[in-house]
């Protein structure tokens, strides 16, 4: 199938997509955006995380098909500067590969809820897996991003 979307602001239009084939899969294998991780592919690590028309999704989760005539902000897309500069300065991030996924939901925590306890912060980053950290710089780094 053919499907056309907006990306980041931009129209993006893949070709001969298999209707098995997720968002996750178009976004990094057709668009070029990697920023998107791919860690379970099954909805458990939050690592894909994207804007849907606005709500947020595990990527992994979406069919590519189901994109068609939407619009999609991934994190190379999301207006969030202050959020990265915050988990660098908190020491947030070790490996990596959690922190697109959790850069795009605390983005999406703070435009909700823009001053969050820390059990609000935790909830919404639930389903966020972090491998390195502990979480404890994690909630630091959301609570800086706050100030
Ligand atoms: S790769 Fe999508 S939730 Fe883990
Ligand atoms: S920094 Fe390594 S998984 Fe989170």
């Amino acid at each position: 199938m053919r499907i056309a979307c907006t990306v980041n602001g931009h129209t993006r239009v893949a070709e001969n997509v298999w209707a098995g084939e997720s968002l996750l899969y178009v976004l990094r294998e057709r668009f070029g955006l990697y920023g998107s991780k791919n860690a379970c592919e099954q909805g458990e690590c939050g690592s894909c995380s994207v804007y849907l028309d606005g709500s947020l999704v595990c990527a992994c989760l979406v069919l590519g098909g189901q994109a068609n005539g939407r619009e999609v902000v991934t994190v190379e897309g999301v207006d969030a500067a202050g959020v990265q500069q915050a988990f660098v300065d908190a020491g947030a991030v070790q490996c990596g590969f959690c922190t697109p996924g959790l850069i795009v939901a605390t983005h999406d925590l703070l435009r909700r809820v823009p001053q969050p306890s820390d059990a609000q912060i935790r909830e919404a980053l639930a389903g966020n897996v972090c491998r390195c950290t502990g979480y404890a710089k994690i909630i630091e780094a959301v609570n800086m991003a706050a100030r």
